[in-house]
């Protein structure tokens, strides 16, 4: 019998992958690009396990090694992110709609923001997978966060660069820019519109969720600390499990 292509399930950190691995049935590991992966079934579901590492340039390499590799179907991106949407709190989370590269300006030859050579500022997510993921986060989040917090589930566009957020100054200036070129973010990371970059490429269907570790302001990194190891994983194993069950 052949196996249908599989759900890639990437994250940058181990935390923030929900301690999936050890839940896979039929567990394989494969290496390539110097990276481990893991593919086996969840829910009965084909699935390839990833991390990404951290940065535009590392998540590019590792998704391009996943999509060459293993022929996935479509591609899951879970992880934390810092907060810059006005009303984005911690422990909220954010679902991808759309993702945009803060860091990218090779203006005067090309508008700011603009990815050279592709026309184009802002790569989406995949609609029908991303209105997956926001029902499963919804599902996944209806009881409440860590302690019961309430947790609102946005969706909107992520702003990835290859820099931790760790300042007022430094997120206004990037949320202000970005929004003089007409895109407001909610939130910001290092990986999101790399992956989303290299899934266009191939034509492979791509959804982002971030749980939101931090504000992106003088106290993000010890925010982040703290929350990806006490809060995220929780977040991501619940969130994929919805996921792959209405798959
Ligand atoms: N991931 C989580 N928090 C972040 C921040 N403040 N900046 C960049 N990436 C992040």
């Amino acid at each position: 019998m052949t196996q249908a292509p599989p759900t890639a399930i990437l994250s940058a950190l181990a935390e923030e992958q929900g301690g999936l691995v050890a839940h896979l049935e039929n567990p394989q590991q494969v290496q390539r690009a110097g990276r481990v992966f893991w593919s086996g079934l969840l829910h009965g579901q084909p699935v390839v396990l990833g991390l990404s590492r951290i940065g535009k340039v590392a998540a590019a390499t590792t998704t391009a090694a996943l999509i060459e590799g293993f022929g996935v179907e479509r591609v899951l991106f879970t992880g934390v992110a810092g907060g810059v949407g006005p009303s984005v709190r911690v422990g909220d989370v954010v679902v991808g709609t759309g993702f945009v590269q803060h860091d990218m300006d090779a203006s005067p030859l090309f508008p700011r923001f603009q990815v050279p050579l592709y026309g184009q500022t802002v790569f989406q997510g995949d609609a029908p997978l991303t209105a997956l993921l926001v029902q499963a986060c919804q599902a996944a989040l209806r009881s409440g966060g860590v302690e019961g917090m309430p947790v609102a589930v946005h969706q909107g566009l992520i702003a990835s660069g290859d820099q931790f957020v760790n300042g007022v100054q430094q997120s206004d200036a990037i949320v202000r820019s970005l929004q003089s070129h007409g895109h407001a973010p909610l939130a910001v990371e290092m990986e999101g519109a790399a992956v989303a970059q290299v899934c266009a490429d191939y034509g492979i269907p791509f959804a982002a969720v971030r749980t939101i570790s931090d504000r992106a302001d003088d106290t993000a990194h010890v925010d982040f600390a703290q929350f990806v190891t006490q809060v995220a994983s929780v977040y991501a194993h619940k969130i994929v499990n919805e996921f792959l069950l209405l798959l």
